[in-house]
């Protein structure tokens, strides 16, 4: 099964957005956590190369409109020539970051996101920007992961205490979970950090 089936994308879904869109860097389905009706405006806070927003597109059809903001160039470049490539005219792309947002106030009735909000440095930041932007009764559908407890001393430090150098991190598939048998150095460290009997899901969950 894919990545994008096994986090709540329908087959339909699928079929109907540029296989480009699709960064395997989702953890959810955020547009299938809220109801977009035709006509409205939502915003896709981080969407990187347009995947949700080109699903919220053909919910909110030709009369609504999908705003994406995302902090690269390199990002907002290529969610552009995916809709030019996919003639869908109901989305625009805008260069900027979720925590200071390209948009004015109360103009977005929808706003979704997938995977970034646990990125931002500047969390309250993010969310005082959606309340500026949203219309009154606005609402916000969020996929991301959260902390469920702090996690252990141990594990915070089990990057630092392995010695490793230059680390780079290439993301396989889904960055969310670790196999237990991973011969990946960084999955190891991580994993090594865990106490007796503890298991990640206690620290983290994808929602
Ligand atoms: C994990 S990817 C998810 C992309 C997209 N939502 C998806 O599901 O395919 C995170 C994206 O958020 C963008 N990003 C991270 N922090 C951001 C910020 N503070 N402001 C705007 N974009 C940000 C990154 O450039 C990247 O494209």
């Amino acid at each position: 099964m894919s990545l994008a089936k096994s986090i709540g994308y329908s087959e339909e879904e699928l079929r109907a957005i540029p296989d480009e869109a699709n960064l395997a860097l989702s953890c959810g389905n955020p547009t299938a956590l809220t109801s977009l009706k035709e006509g409205e405006v939502a915003l896709d806070l981080g969407s990187g190369a347009g995947f949700d927003c080109f699903l919220a597109a053909s919910k909110v059809g030709p009369k609504g409109k999908v705003i994406g903001v995302n902090m690269t160039s390199e990002m907002i470049e290529k969610a552009r020539n995916n809709a030019k490539k996919s003639r869908i005219s109901n989305v625009e792309f805008r260069l900027g970051e979720i925590e200071n947002l390209p948009v004015v106030n109360n103009s977005v009735d929808v706003v979704i996101t997938n995977y970034v909000i646990n990125l931002s440095v500047d969390k309250l930041k993010v969310f005082q920007e959606v309340y500026r932007i949203m219309k009154p009764g606005g609402k916000i559908a969020i996929s991301d992961i959260a902390l469920l407890k702090e996690l252990s001393k141990r594990i915070q430090k089990s990057i630092e205490v392995s010695g490793l150098k230059n680390v780079k991190v290439t993301v396989k598939g889904s960055s969310s979970c670790i196999d237990p048998n991973t011969k990946d150095p960084i999955g190891k460290a991580i994993l090594g950090g865990l106490g007796e009997g503890e298991s990640l899901e206690g620290y983290v969950v994808s929602i």
